[in-house]
């Protein structure tokens, strides 16, 4: 079991100027933030990162959302942390998460919903050196 995860504070997050809110939240669970920097997708790069929903019905609409502005990319050390991570942001759907998760606080929709975590150890792997080589 790895120690790391890859967490995404989404455009959302970042127009509605809750970069700060959410780091709280996530340093108030344990996590140690070890990396962080702001980047800006473009499509090539979005549509590679997500090429496992290529073909699913909300893919572009993804796309967009994902390139339409700044995010911010952490990479996240506690034990266990990619179950425990998945755990603090709740389901992808807002309506169907946990009250107290970040995304139940801050989540939009499904689509826009503030914050990405890994969702296995090998994705956690294939993310982080995606974004910081
Ligand atoms: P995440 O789990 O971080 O990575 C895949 C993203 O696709 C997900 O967050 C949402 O932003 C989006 N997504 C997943 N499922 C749906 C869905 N059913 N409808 C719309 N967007 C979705």
């Amino acid at each position: 079991m790895t120690n790391k995860t890859l967490a995404i504070i989404k455009p959302d997050a970042v127009k509605r100027n809750l970069i700060g809110k959410i780091i709280s939240i996530i340093e108030e669970n344990d996590f140690v933030v070890s990396q962080v920097k702001s980047y800006h997708l473009n499509a090539v790069e979005a549509e590679k990162f997500y090429e496992i929903h290529k073909g699913k019905s909300f893919f572009e609409a993804l796309i967009d959302y994902m390139t339409s502005d700044k995010i911010i990319v952490l990479l996240l050390h506690k034990n266990n942390a990619v179950s425990q991570f998945r755990k603090l942001i709740g389901n992808t759907n807002p309506e169907l998460a946990d009250s107290g998760t970040i995304r139940k606080l801050y989540a939009v929709n499904q689509t826009q919903n503030s914050i990405h975590g890994s969702d296995s150890d090998i994705n956690a792997n294939v993310e982080i050196n995606f974004f910081f080589k």
